[in-house]
């Protein structure tokens, strides 16, 4: 079907809906309350909407009323408090209450990787769409954030045919989401832009009004928020391409690596000489261990399997290409360990027994505690792999880390980390490792080997105190 008026703020004049609920604004409910749902719950409270989370564990609802974010995201805290105090915020595992007080409802669960595939496992979806549906008493917009591929919308569309009574009319929109952990807070209260894919003017309108506090808010501070309105395929596409392109830049800049690895190059320097180029830029250019999380990883995957099914498998075939480099650089740091220890290498890899590593990060990045698909992690368990008796320190994502890998070491500090170690390895560019003083943890260790996977460090400050430095894609 053709949208009214795909465009780009600012809008043409949209049609003013009325809330379902009688409410000036529409009420507004997440289902899922993880990362990008209690996010979202917790800072639409604070743009002034009436927000209801919900989620089926309710250990995390239970900490959520209580105040407590149940993750590490930078300033959410204090928003989450302040809005419960508020009385504009409140979080639920009752679904009866949730459809009665949304008149419009964010999908925002999980649609990790499948286990028998490369695919995402869309079970999440169905099961809170179809009780959600089941429980709706009147009219709504049930909208999915969550990144899916590409057809969902429409068999989320067929779902809530299916299980809410058909003279409410409940209508579907998509709207992709962009938030990096980390910068949530400030992703999700000030976007870069909003994409939507809508079927009629009352779904754009209720989209709309449900966006209005962030426009407002932009306007307080002379900034415009650009609104894509398209139709569901695009609106699905949008996110899956978007983190395929920026897989592809890692991953480029990743293989410039090896590439310099192999011709004695430095790829610091040339990613700054390219990176000047305005066609090209400098994010997302940084040569490191490459891309990780809940995110990248699995949504490259579903995309290929996506593109796949469509027929259009040949188009990203380049993306499996992307996922190899990216996985390669995690063994890369497995084998310089061993050049840096003296240690060779057989058939099964390199032996690393009676050798002491201190692991600096588990978390995919900096500033969250999320350690899913963390290259940090897996690298720290390929050491252990190894033989090494592998001691891990990071600041927010301990908890995870011993859940996900519970036979590591875990330190409580970067100095019990790197007591007596051989070789420290800095997987993850935590400001506290990045700042770490080379002389004074010199003292801490049995041998002043690093390896700076992120190429994060003062290289020069390090070699001067006595180190052996190596960075990935540097001589
Ligand atoms: N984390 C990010 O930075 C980010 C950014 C953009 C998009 N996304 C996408 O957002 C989605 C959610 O990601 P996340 O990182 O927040 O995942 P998450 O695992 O942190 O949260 C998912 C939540 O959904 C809940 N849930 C599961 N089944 C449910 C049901 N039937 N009803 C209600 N809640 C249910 C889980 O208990 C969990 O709390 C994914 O599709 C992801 O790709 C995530």
């Amino acid at each position: 079907m053709t949208i009214p008026y795909p465009n780009t703020q600012p809008m043409p004049a949209i049609a003013a809906v009325t809330p379902p609920s009688g409410a000036s604004r529409p009420r507004v409910t997440f289902l899922g309350t993880g990362y990008l749902g209690a996010t979202y719950a917790i800072c639409y409270a604070e743009l002034g909407y009436e927000v209801l989370g919900y989620d089926v564990d309710a250990d995390k609802i239970a900490k959520l009323n209580a105040g407590e974010v149940p993750i590490h995201e930078p300033g959410l805290d204090e928003l989450l408090r302040r809005n419960l105090a508020a009385g504009r915020l409140r979080f639920s595992t009752d679904i009866a209450e949730t459809a009665e007080h949304g008149d419009v409802h964010f999908i925002c669960v999980g649609t990790p990787q499948r286990a028998d595939g490369m695919g995402a496992d869309l079970s999440y979806v169905e099961a809170s769409v179809t009780s959600l549906a089941q429980h709706l008493t009147r009219k709504a917009l049930i909208v999915g954030k969550s990144t899916v591929p590409v057809g969902t919308a429409e068999w989320v569309e067929q779902l809530v045919g299916k299980h809410s009574p058909a003279d409410l009319g409940v209508e579907v929109a998509w709207s992709p989401e962009f938030l990096q952990e980390g910068f949530a807070v400030d992703d999700v209260l000030r976007p870069n832009r909003i994409v939507v894919g809508v079927k009629s003017e009352w779904a754009n309108g209720m989209l709309y009004a449900a966006h209005k506090g962030l426009f407002d808010l932009a306007a307080t501070e002379d900034r415009e928020v650009p609104m894509v309105v398209t139709d569901f395929a695009t609106a699905e596409l949008v996110k899956v391409a978007a983190n395929a392109f920026l897989a592809t830049k890692i991953s480029f800049i990743n293989a410039m690596a090896e590439v310099c690895e192999a011709a004695g190059g430095d790829v610091t320097q040339l990613a700054r000489a390219i990176g000047y180029d305005p066609r090209i830029g400098n994010r997302f250019l940084q040569a490191g261990l490459g891309f990780g999380g809940a995110c990248l990883p699995k949504d490259i995957r579903a995309f290929q399997a996506r593109a796949q099914e469509l027929g259009a498998g040949e188009a990203l075939r380049f993306l499996h290409e992307v996922d190899l480099i990216n996985l390669r650089r995690r063994t890369r740091v497995l084998h310089l360990a061993a050049e840096l220890l003296g240690r060779r290498s057989g058939p099964a890899g390199p032996d690393l027994s009676g050798t002491r590593i201190a692991v600096l990060g588990a978390t995919f990045k900096p500033n969250t505690d999320d350690v899913r698909d963390a290259p940090a992690l897996a690298v720290a368990a390929l050491l252990h792999k190894a033989g090494a008796d592998v001691h891990v320190h990071d600041p927010q994502g301990m908890e995870n880390a011993r859940r996900a890998v519970p036979e590591l070491t875990y330190e409580p500090g970067i100095n019990e980390a790197v007591a007596d170690a051989d070789l420290v390895c800095v997987l993850t560019e935590w400001a506290e490792f990045r700042n770490a003083d080379p002389s004074l943890l010199g003292d801490l260790v049995a041998g002043r080997r690093v390896i700076d996977a992120r190429n994060c460090l003062d290289s020069a400050l390090w070699t001067q105190a006595g180190w052996e430095y190596r960075g990935l894609g540097r001589p």
